[in-house]
């Protein structure tokens, strides 16, 4: 049984329970964020920490916890869970509130430790169809725990046997997908949407070692850009870096995984293989 911590203690997930009178229960209001082990060691945790703090910032959500206390409570979780590879997600919510509406001065805090879920080979060797869909986030530099419309438009991906779905805003700009960021590849350049979208540690990564090797552009890419684009891929904390090879019904590139998303791939790899060793490389 995978172990949590919920308000200064650990306990077996299936009695991990918190009040109904807490905000995220009642409003929706909390931010979490999330992040995988390579090699047993969190990958790039701080960031992940430093980015909870900054979207509970946003959100006006008192979050009283240094990055530093933060990590050392990951870690105790992760001692008393034996996994080989985990998911960890850290969960701040709003605490409980008198008028049921008004946040208080004590939020909770939550670390959750599973075993990693690893997503299906067949998306790295063939790609995967996305679909587009009309949604913009409220916020879209905090990571909060309202992910209805990403629930939605999940749903809506799976009834056209597609993965993933990428918001466009009112003006057909791609923006990014429910749980990942995308890069296209196309005249010779990566292009990456840069406003409107939450900083994505695995997209952090990927500028890193794309910027040395590619032509590279952090900028608004429309609908049009990405249908003619010759390769696609999405990349996140769980996904890492999954080539896309159509999207709704247009095919990318020749409909098959491209050399230069294979490239950035293999970087990846080589990065999260470095990390699993103890290292920390130089992006
Ligand atoms: C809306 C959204 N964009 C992008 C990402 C990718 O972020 P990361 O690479 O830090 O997992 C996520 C992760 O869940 C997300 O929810």
């Amino acid at each position: 049984m995978d172990v949590y911590y919920i308000d200064g203690d650990f306990v077996s997930a299936d009695r991990a329970t918190i009040p109904v009178n807490d905000l995220a229960v009642l409003r929706g209001f909390g931010v979490f964020d999330f992040l995988r082990t390579y090699g047993g060691r969190p990958f790039h945790l701080r960031d992940h920490l430093q980015r909870l703090q900054h979207s509970a910032e946003q959100i006006g959500l008192n979050c009283p916890w240094s990055v530093e206390e933060l990590e050392g409570i990951v870690e105790q979780t992760l001692q008393r869970n034996r996994h080989e590879e985990s998911n960890i997600r850290i969960v701040v919510t709003g605490g409980p509130s008198e008028d049921f509406i008004t946040p208080g001065t004590t939020p909770r805090l939550i670390v959750m430790v599973s075993s990693l879920i690893v997503m299906p080979a067949q998306w790295y060797s063939s790609g995967i169809k996305i679909i587009t869909a009309p949604i913009e986030r409220l916020m879209p530099g905090a990571k909060s725990i309202d992910y209805i419309p990403a629930i939605v438009a999940l749903r809506r991906a799976a009834e056209q046997n597609a993965v993933e779905a990428v918001y466009l805003d009112g003006s057909d700009r791609v923006l990014e997908g429910t749980t990942c960021n995308i890069f296209l590849f196309g005249d010779g350049k990566f292009i990456t949407p840069d406003r409107g979208v939450l900083s994505g540690i695995t997209r952090k990564v990927v500028l890193g070692l794309v910027q040395s090797r590619f032509p590279l552009e952090r900028r608004d890419v429309s609908l049009a850009e990405l249908l003619a684009a010759k390769e696609v891929f999405l990349c996140s904390s769980n996904k890492e870096v999954v080539p896309v090879v159509k999207v709704d019904e247009k095919v990318i590139g020749d409909g098959t995984p491209g050399p230069n998303t294979g490239k950035v791939r293999s970087l990846f790899d080589e990065y999260t293989r470095a990390w699993a060793t103890g290292s920390t490389p130089q992006l």
